[in-house]
C-alpha cells in the first residue's frame, strides 16, 4: 500500500527485547489451576534474558499468584481497570488496588471490555489514570473488519488518537499498544494476520504517533501483537511481522505451549 512506502526507510525494531504478556480472560476457574499454570510459565520465564512475561490473570488470584514470584523477568497484569480512585463504584477495581495486589500493568480498551459497552472515552480516562498511579497501560485497538480499501484504518487512528489525547511524550513509555484486531481473535494461527498485514499496520501506528508527537516517541513506544498468536505462527509475526511481542489469549492457558511461545520470543533478538 503506497502510503506506507515512506515509512520503509526506518528502522525495523525486531532487535529489542520483547514483551510477551499472557491474557487469562476469565480462566482458570480455581486458584491451584492457576498457581500450576503459573508455575509451569514461571520454570521458562524466569530463564529468559531478552524477554519480559506478564501475566494477566483474573484479579482474584493477583495478589496470590504476586507471592510466587521475585524475577524482574516477571510482572503482573489487571485486565481492566476502572479509572476513579475510590467510592461507590460496584464491581470496579482501582489503580491502586491493582498495584497493591501485586500488578505493574494494566490492559485498557480490550475489544472484550469494549463489546460490553466501553467506549473511546472510557478507554481514555483508564489511560490516564493508570500513567498518573506509575503503572504501564497496555493499550488495545482493533478493528472488526480488514477491509481492502483501509477504512480500517481510519478506525484505528481514531481509537489511538483518543486513547492517547493529550497524553505527554514523556509518558509513552509506560504505554504499549497492542493490535489486537477482532477478526483474528479466538482463531487459530493460520486463521491469524499475516506477517505482512501486521507489518503494514504497525507502519501505520508509528505514523499516526509519529504525527501526534515525533519520530522519536513513534519509534521507541512498543507495539505487540495479539490474536490467535501460537507457536506457529510467533516466529514470522516477530520477525516479518516486526511486533515487538504478543498478548497472548487461549495458548496462554498451556504452559507448555506459551513456553515455546516465550522460547521463539527470546531467540529473536539473535538475528
Ligand atoms: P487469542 O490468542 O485466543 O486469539 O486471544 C487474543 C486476545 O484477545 C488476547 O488479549
Amino acid at each position: 500500500m503506497g502510503v506506507f512506502y515512506d515509512m520503509l526507510q526506518y528502522p525495523v525494531m525486531e532487535k529489542g527485547k520483547k514483551i510477551v504478556i499472557a491474557n487469562w480472560k476469565m480462566n482458570p476457574q480455581t486458584f491451584s489451576a492457576a498457581k500450576r499454570l503459573f508455575l509451569g510459565i514461571k520454570k521458562k520465564a524466569v530463564t529468559l534474558r531478552n524477554t519480559d512475561t506478564v501475566i494477566a490473570p483474573p484479579f482474584v488470584f493477583l495478589s496470590s499468584l504476586s507471592k510466587l514470584y521475585s524475577s524482574r523477568r516477571m510482572a503482573l497484569s489487571g485486565q481492566d481497570v476502572f479509572w476513579e480512585k475510590k467510592g461507590s463504584f460496584t464491581g470496579e477495581v482501582s489503580t491502586s488496588q491493582l498495584k497493591e495486589s501485586g500488578a505493574d500493568y494494566v490492559i485498557v480498551g480490550h475489544s472484550e471490555r469494549r463489546a460490553l459497552g466501553e467506549t473511546n472515552d472510557m478507554v481514555h480516562r483508564k489511560v490516564k489514570a493508570v500513567i498518573k498511579e506509575g503503572l504501564t497501560a497496555i493499550v488495545c485497538i482493533g478493528e472488526s473488519e480488514h477491509d481492502s480499501h483501509g477504512a480500517y484504518l481510519k478506525f484505528l487512528r481514531e481509537q489511538l488518537e483518543s486513547a492517547l489525547v493529550k497524553i505527554k511524550a514523556g509518558n509513552l513509555k509506560n504505554i504499549i499498544i497492542a493490535y489486537e484486531p477482532l477478526w483474528a481473535i479466538g482463531k487459530t494461527n493460520d486463521e491469524a494476520i499475516t506477517p505482512e498485514k501486521l507489518h503494514e499496520t504497525i507502519l501505520f501506528i508509528r505514523r499516526v504517533l509519529i504525527e501526534m508527537y515525533n519520530k522519536d516517541i513513534a519509534f521507541n513506544t512498543r507495539i505487540i501483537y495479539g490474536g490467535s498468536v501460537e507457536r506457529g505462527n510467533a516466529h514470522a509475526l516477530l520477525i516479518q511481522g516486526t511486533a515487538q511481542g504478543f498478548l497472548v489469549g487461549h495458548a496462554s492457558l498451556d504452559a507448555l505451549e506459551f513456553g515455546d511461545i516465550l522460547d521463539i520470543a527470546n531467540q529473536v533478538i539473535e538475528h
